[in-house]
């Protein structure tokens, strides 16, 4: 009989193969964050990865939130939502952010990730159909799997498509799920279309809003309300509460009945602590000023605007974003790399984003832009884009 592999041997066996590809990934501790500045192993570096695209997560009234929700209440949960651990603080959350997306009801999960597993591990059973653009973020494919649906991919927002995955079988139950606005990309999903399409084959649509709430819509309602469409487009909703709303946690909205059903099946939801109330009273707070402070919107839009017209005129290889994420496709990773390198040498945190995160040959260093960003720190920025050496970006 031969004999039984080592796991932790196979493990690290992965783990030099990446190292050999030049694909290791490096985790960095951050000593001190102040805006868009961060200080990591004694330098003072002006970041453009955070997902803080309002800059709210170190907003005064977040804090303050914070801080008298723990004198009162504590700071754990205690327990699980069913048990004892849902509470006003949880429940005032929730209604906001229904009220804020135009749904009958919202839910919180602990993390988008476990969001997302919930709703396609509660909606979809063995052999349904799961129908996902190609570029969808990893938790989306990740809760397909679990839920043992046939998983097909799309290319990237191609609807012709996703059409034919959804006719080839056309009596099976078929959830299409798709990013609302990419995350390594930048760019918005053609929602409009899908949901046409979703109409036409009785298949139930659901976009996760992690990047798009927050940044899109009048109020910051979304791309669901920006591309026109409503609850009965869209009627399951998912967004991320640690991105634009500054915070952490994320929550699923949509219809009564869906809620009360994730409540039965989610077991992303069942299974785990209720997220501390202290959090969900600073995110009430985020969501109260990412609701009407519009000047970080619109701030926000012109920094866009302002970096894209500079790329432009300077030649770089701007992917087509209209969103705060703004990545530059530099294709070889060893590329990426040193272009982050060259840019942290010049006092910026820009992060390379390589395989298997992106496609091979679509390695990128991906810009986020924040309303904490002065017009001046994109000027600055695309001076040290130029500077890269030649050949990069290519
Ligand atoms: C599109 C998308 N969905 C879900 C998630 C997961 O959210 P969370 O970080 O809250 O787990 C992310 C990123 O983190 C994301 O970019």
């Amino acid at each position: 009989m031969t004999p039984r592999p080592d796991l932790l041997a196979r493990l690290a066996l992965h783990t030099q193969q990446r190292e050999q590809a030049n694909l290791r990934r490096r985790l960095h501790t951050i000593d001190r964050v102040d805006g868009p500045w961060i200080e990591r192993g004694g330098r003072r570096l002006l970041s453009f990865c955070s997902n803080d695209y309002l800059g709210l997560a170190q907003h005064p009234a977040l804090v303050a939130a914070l801080k008298q929700a723990a004198d009162d209440d504590g700071v754990g949960s205690g327990s699980a939502h069913l048990i004892a651990g849902h509470r006003t603080a949880h429940a005032a959350l929730e209604e906001a952010l229904a009220e804020w997306t135009g749904r009958e009801r919202a839910m919180l999960f602990s993390t988008g990730y476990m969001a997302n597993l919930g709703v396609m591990q509660a909606l979809l059973e063995r052999g349904d159909l799961c129908v996902q653009d190609k570029l969808n973020h990893a938790c989306l494919l990740d809760g397909a799997q679990l839920a043992g649906a046939e998983l097909k991919r799309y290319p990237h927002a191609d609807v012709e498509a996703a059409a034919r995955q959804l006719a080839h079988r056309g009596d099976a139950p078929a959830l299409l799920a798709t990013d609302g606005v990419f995350s390594m990309d930048g760019d918005i999903a053609p929602l409009a279309e899908l949901a046409a399409l979703c109409r036409r084959e009785g298949t139930t649509l659901m976009v996760d809003d992690a990047h798009g709430l927050g940044v899109l819509g009048a109020r910051g309602e979304g791309a669901v309300p920006e591309a026109g469409l409503g609850a009965d487009d869209v009627p399951v909703l998912m967004a991320t509460l640690g991105k634009a709303v500054g915070c952490s946690g994320a929550f699923v909205a949509g219809s009564v009945a869906l809620i009360d059903g994730l409540v039965q099946f989610a077991r992303t939801y069942i299974y785990t602590t209720a997220m501390p109330p202290a959090l969900a009273a600073a995110t009430l707070a985020a969501v109260r000023l990412a609701q009407t402070e519009t000047w970080r919107r619109e701030k926000l839009r012109a920094l866009i605007a302002r970096f894209r017209h500079g790329a432009h005129e300077l030649g770089l290889p701007l992917m087509p974003s209209a969103t705060a994420i703004q990545p530059l496709l530099l294709g070889d990773a060893q590329a990426a790399m040193h272009a982050a390198a060259s840019l942290e040498r010049q006092g910026f945190l820009v992060t390379a984003i390589r395989p298997p995160t992106v496609p091979q040959g679509k390695s990128r260093l991906r810009i986020t832009l924040s309303a904490m960003h002065e017009e001046g720190d994109v000027d600055r920025l695309l001076e040290a884009l130029s500077r890269l050496p030649a050949g990069q970006p290519v």
